[in-house]
């Protein structure tokens, strides 16, 4: 513990800037109110990343004076801030994009953007078609948003699509527009340098950089004084952070000990960088939440190897082992590819078998989509048949799915400490929250109780994806 603190200010020396993040409320309240104000639209696609950059380009356009819209119809900028992971996420950006070339027909000073992956990948390619985009800001280039607006106010396009080997926007407040008041996102790292040969976001979000450490305490400090409950310290890889001599491990428990109420939970983990130091300080903080999203992608080792992933099999299960066992209640979740380039039929059933020996309490389940520019689509055919990878993939979610029902049923009778997050989607009357294993749970309003409020609840159903319960005292 003592070592873990001498390289690091302890709290009370934590810088507060207070000025920005007042400034940024300010005038998000004062721009509301400003008839004059410009509108912003903004539609995220993606990761959780790229909702956490939403509320760092908002914030940006707050401070030139504009004011949120949520009506694409009365905004006088849309943003689209995208993501590029497989085709069809780009495909529904190119189909909204010309759904917006219609707006721009009654609204002619309409400015649209693409932000995000997809301008990082495409570049000024997405200014080819005509009035369908007027700016394209790269992942790292936000700050650069109010000259490239006025670039455009003077009649030009513009693009910025540099990348940065520093780039964290640690010094701006995220305006929290998809936020329930209860449950934050902070973004502690940026980009990638793992080179999966299917994955894109190394040459979309460029390489890895780790956020200040006292920034990132500063912002959970300004979230328990706005009444959050929750945060995720989010990254494409967390376990990889580091900050001089802090490394992930010890950012958890920093983040830990600012408050036993706030719930501190990650994503996303790879599986070569869970050190038992980091299980060990999951298992040492009741406020860590004993969840870990661990995506495996395939069970076989030939495939694994071509993926680039750095384990095997063996040496994954190996993993899962040693955090249960330091864990016992540990909830895993995971995400798989089917139809890999040369996947035969054996393989596939290796990555159904990994599902069988983990049973993961829940899983993310992809059919391979090849990106240009990836090393797979340089090096490997994609010649898995579209049906096949079809078919592979229905077996994957039958079998998860049933796994996770099997692991919800289990969980009938248990009581579980949950997080009031607000009304349920279902229904009014009801209320929802997730427990420690990020598992959601609806259940009966009941007077007094709150958002915000931890709560006790019995499970007394289950589906697939959520348990039905009863508030108990
Ligand atoms: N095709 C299909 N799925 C992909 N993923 C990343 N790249 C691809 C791709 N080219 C999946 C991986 C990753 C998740 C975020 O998206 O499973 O973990
Ligand atoms: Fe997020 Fe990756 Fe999609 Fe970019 S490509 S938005 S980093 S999931």
């Amino acid at each position: 513990m003592n070592n873990l603190i001498t390289d690091i200010p302890i709290l009370d020396d934590i810088k507060i800037h207070d000025e920005s993040v007042q400034g940024t409320a300010f005038e998000s309240v004062q721009n509301q109110h400003n008839p004059n104000a410009r509108k912003l639209y903004i539609e995220t696609y993606g990761c959780q990343m790229n909702f956490s950059d939403t509320e760092i380009v908002a914030s940006i356009m707050l401070k030139m004076g504009f004011k949120t819209e949520t009506n694409p119809k009365n905004a006088d900028v849309i943003f689209l801030n995208t993501c590029s992971i497989r085709e069809n996420a780009e495909q529904k950006v190119w189909e909204r994009l010309k759904q917006y070339r219609s707006l721009k027909k009654h609204n002619p000073g309409l400015i649209v953007g693409v932000l995000g992956c997809m301008a990082e990948r495409l570049k000024s390619k997405l200014l080819e078609q005509d009035k369908l985009v007027d700016i394209v800001v790269g992942p790292d280039a936000y700050r650069d948003l109010p000259n490239l607006i006025s670039e455009v106010d003077s009649g030009q396009k513009a693009v910025n699509v540099l990348l940065s080997l520093e780039e964290t926007y640690a010094d701006i407040s995220p305006v929290r527009l998809n936020s329930n008041g209860v449950s934050a996102f902070i973004s502690i790292m940026r980009g990638c340098d793992n080179m999966c040969s299917f994955c894109v976001v190394p040459f979309t979000r460029g390489r890895e950089r780790s956020r200040e450490v006292n920034s990132i305490l500063h912002e959970v400090e300004i979230l328990l004084k706005e009444g959050y409950r929750e945060v995720t310290l989010l990254g494409q890889n967390v376990d990889s952070y580091r900050y001089h001599n802090t490394n992930f491990a010890q950012l958890l428990e920093l983040v830990a000990q600012m408050d036993r109420n706030l719930r501190v939970r990650f994503t996303t983990s790879h599986p070569k960088d869970i050190s038992n130091q980091l299980l060990e300080t999951m298992a040492k903080y009741n406020n860590i939440c004993k969840f870990i999203h661990l995506p495996v992608q395939s069970g076989n080792n030939r495939i694994l190897n071509k993926m680039n992933r750095t384990y095997t099999r063996e040496w994954y299960l190996e993993r899962v082992q040693t955090a249960r066992s330091i864990m016992p209640n540990l909830a895993l979740s995971t995400d798989i590819i089917v139809g890999f380039c040369s996947e035969t039929e054996e393989e596939h059933q290796d990555t159904l078998s990994i599902l069988e020996e983990v049973r993961y309490e829940h899983a993310y389940m992809f059919k391979y989509s090849e990106r240009p520019g990836t090393l797979a689509a340089r090096k490997y055919p994609d010649d898995v048949p579209d049906q096949v990878k079809t078919r592979r993939l229905n077996e994957v979610i039958t079998l998860q799915t049933q796994i996770s029902r099997e692991k919800n049923l289990a969980d009938i009778g248990k009581t579980f400490t949950v997080l009031v997050e607000g009304a349920s989607k279902r229904s009014e009357k009801d209320l929802c929250g997730r427990n420690d294993a990020n598992k959601m749970l609806v259940f009966p309003y009941k007077e007094g109780v709150k958002k915000g409020d931890y709560i006790q609840v019995k499970v007394k159903q289950a589906t697939s994806a959520t348990l039905i319960g009863e508030i108990v005292d």
